[in-house]
């Protein structure tokens, strides 16, 4: 069984390097089924996730080659609309292969997918925006049968501003014919970059990064170039490790405005940090403050910096109050950190954290990827020895984690016997 071991307690020094956004890479591979000619994606980190959305890519017909962080998919021969189901039952952002399968073979077919730890996490505002679109969806045996042998532009308005339906609306629209006005759209920087790299392939695309997004469908997509943006949840999460373990540490490859929400919540609790033309600069000590968080669609406090951001809080001076919004059961590292000896008490969609002076050392189980990285930031601070189960989990999103981190002086070590 793979394992993390940390012997926690040390100050973190030197200097860490963020890898591209896995949110952003998801969806981008996903819409190179938009084109027959080569794709070549730069910055693709190694990742769980992202070897299933290459399998899923292959399993419809496309080719896939990886090298270092550099990936070139060609989908010339792509003959299928089937996507497996064990591929994506084992990734829910699977799903965004949707909108492109439909735009190039009119059709598409996809095991539904369930809920997951964090919540039912339904698909109803993707299919919406598609049937809007001309697209007739089925439901059979447990498969989403979408077929559309014509897209056609149209207006469409989102009751949420859904990530996922944002993209999958976006690439079917891509290639309808006429216009399609998305309001309500979600406004996260990894939709600025996935609306940029369909450009790039010859796509009209505008208003990515507002609440309007306008597509004027086009027929023809090239092959391009594209280096995905930095991933700014890893960069958040190894600013709020500097941060919980004190020390002096650089975290590289940043784009400081896509984390204006973290970095204005770490003024108000007093970290202290510098904002340099590529990174962020952290200088840890003890004596920070504690801070309430809402999770919020972006611009707003992320979700997925909430389980890191309340270990950081479970070591603050005060009480905060922290409120998850945007997934209904996103609270699995709470039980962990109270094994540690943290003082949290869930209220229904807040928990009220306590700080205490410090966290105890414990065996700690990984529930999803976030909740993971919360354990590891409570691990790195507590004296002695931790260790980390079921760390897949982790793997999905934070490339050789335990590798980085070693390059600042923390003492872990992945372990599998
Ligand atoms: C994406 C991110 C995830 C992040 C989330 C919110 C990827 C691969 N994942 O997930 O890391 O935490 O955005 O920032 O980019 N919902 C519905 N019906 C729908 C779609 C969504 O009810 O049709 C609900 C979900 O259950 C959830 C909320 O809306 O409660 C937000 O989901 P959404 O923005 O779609 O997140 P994802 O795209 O799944």
């Amino acid at each position: 069984m793979k394992r993390l071991v940390i012997n926690g307690g040390k100050k973190l020094f030197g200097e860490i390097e963020v890898g591209g956004a896995k949110n952003a890479v998801l969806p981008i591979i996903a819409a190179s089924l938009l084109s027959s000619e080569e794709v070549i994606l730069e910055d693709v980190p190694d990742l769980l996730d992202v070897s299933i959305m290459s399998q899923v890519v292959c399993a419809l017909g496309g080719e896939v080659a990886r090298q270092g962080h550099t990936l070139r998919i060609k989908a010339e021969n792509f003959d299928n609309f089937e996507a497996p189901f064990d591929l994506i039952t084992k990734m829910r952002a699977s799903i965004v292969i949707m909108g492109p399968v439909l735009a190039r073979k009119g059709r598409v077919r996809i095991s539904h997918p369930g809920g997951c730890a964090i919540g039912s996490r339904p698909v109803n505002w993707h299919l919406k925006g598609l049937e809007s679109l001309g697209a007739e969806v089925r439901i059979d045996h447990g498969y989403l049968d979408v077929s559309a042998p014509k897209l056609t532009g149209a207006r469409i308005y989102l009751d949420f501003p859904s990530v996922g339906a944002t993209e999958n609306i976006l690439m079917a629209a891509a290639a309808a014919e006429g216009m399609t006005i998305i309001e309500n759209a979600a406004q996260e920087p990894e939709i600025v970059d996935l609306a940029n790299f369909i450009n790039q392939m010859g796509g009209k695309i505008r208003g990515a990064g507002t609440n309007i997004i306008t597509v004027e469908g086009v027929q023809e997509f090239s092959g391009t170039r594209h280096t995905i943006i930095p991933d700014r949840i890893e960069a958040g999460t190894f600013i709020l490790m500097a941060a919980a373990c004190g020390g002096d540490v650089l975290v590289n490859n940043v784009i400081s405005t896509h984390l204006a929400p973290l970095l204005a919540k770490l003024d108000e609790a007093k970290v202290q940090y510098e904002e340099l033309e590529d990174g962020i600069r952290v200088f840890g000590n003890d004596s920070y403050l504690a801070v309430d968080i809402k999770t919020q669609v972006h611009p707003g406090f992320p979700t997925d910096l909430q389980a890191p951001f309340l270990a950081l809080l479970a070591r603050a001076k005060g009480t905060a109050i922290v409120t998850e919004n945007i997934f209904e059961n996103r609270f699995m590292h709470v039980d962990e950190l109270k094994r540690m000896g943290a003082d949290l008490k869930v209220e229904g969609r807040s928990v009220i954290v306590q700080g205490v002076p410090f966290l105890n050392p414990a065996t700690l189980m990984a529930t999803d990827l976030r909740a993971g990285a919360a354990l590891i930031l409570a691990a790195l601070t507590a004296p002695g020895r931790s260790e980390i189960w079921e760390i897949q989990h982790i793997d999905r999103g934070y490339e050789n984690i335990e590798t980085k981190l070693r390059g600042l002086g923390a003492d872990i070590e992945r372990v599998d016997e």
